[in-house]
C-alpha cells in the first residue's frame, strides 16, 4: 500500500488530485492480490490503473507542450516506458499468468512513487510560472 504523504505533493492541485487517484487503484489492486482475489477482478483494476494512467500522463504532457516545457521529450519517454510495460503485464494477467501480478504490482509502485518524487517535480517550477496552482 501506499499512503499518500506530504511528500508525494507537488503543489499543483489537478495533478495532485490525480496522482492520489493513481494511488488509489494501485492500492485497490494491491489489496485485491494480498486478497488473493481473482484474477478477473485484478486485471480490471490493472486495466483502470493502464487507462487512468493514459489519461493523466496526457493531463501532463499537454501543459509541457503549452508551456514549451525543456524536458518535455524525456517524460514523456518515461510515462511511454510506463506504459508499454503496464500494457504488457496487464496482458499476461488476462491470460492467466497469476503470479506475475504481485511483481506488476510492486513495480507499479516503485515507478509511480519515484516519478512522482523526483521526475514530475522537475517541471512544477515551469507549470506555476505559467499560472497553474
Ligand atoms: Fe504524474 Fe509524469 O506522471
Amino acid at each position: 500500500m501506499i499512503e499518500w504523504e506530504e511528500k508525494y505533493s507537488i503543489g499543483i492541485s489537478i495533478i495532485d488530485e490525480e496522482h492520489k487517484e493513481l494511488i488509489r487503484i494501485m492500492n485497490a489492486a494491491i489489496v485485491a492480490k494480498q486478497h488473493n482475489s481473482n484474477i478477473e477482478d485484478i486485471s480490471k483494476l490493472l486495466k483502470e490503473l493502464t487507462v487512468y494512467a493514459l489519461n493523466h500522463f496526457s493531463t501532463e504532457e499537454s501543459y509541457m507542450v503549452e508551456f514549451n516545457y525543456p524536458e518535455f521529450q524525456y517524460h514523456k519517454e518515461e510515462h511511454h516506458d510506463f506504459s508499454s510495460k503496464t500494457i504488457t503485464y496487464c496482458s499476461r494477467v488476462i491470460e492467466g499468468d497469476y503470479h506475475i501480478a504481485s511483481e506488476i504490482l510492486e513495480y507499479l509502485k516503485q515507478w509511480l512513487v519515484n516519478h512522482i518524487q523526483i521526475t514530475d517535480k522537475k517541471y512544477v517550477e515551469c507549470f506555476k510560472k505559467n499560472g497553474l496552482k
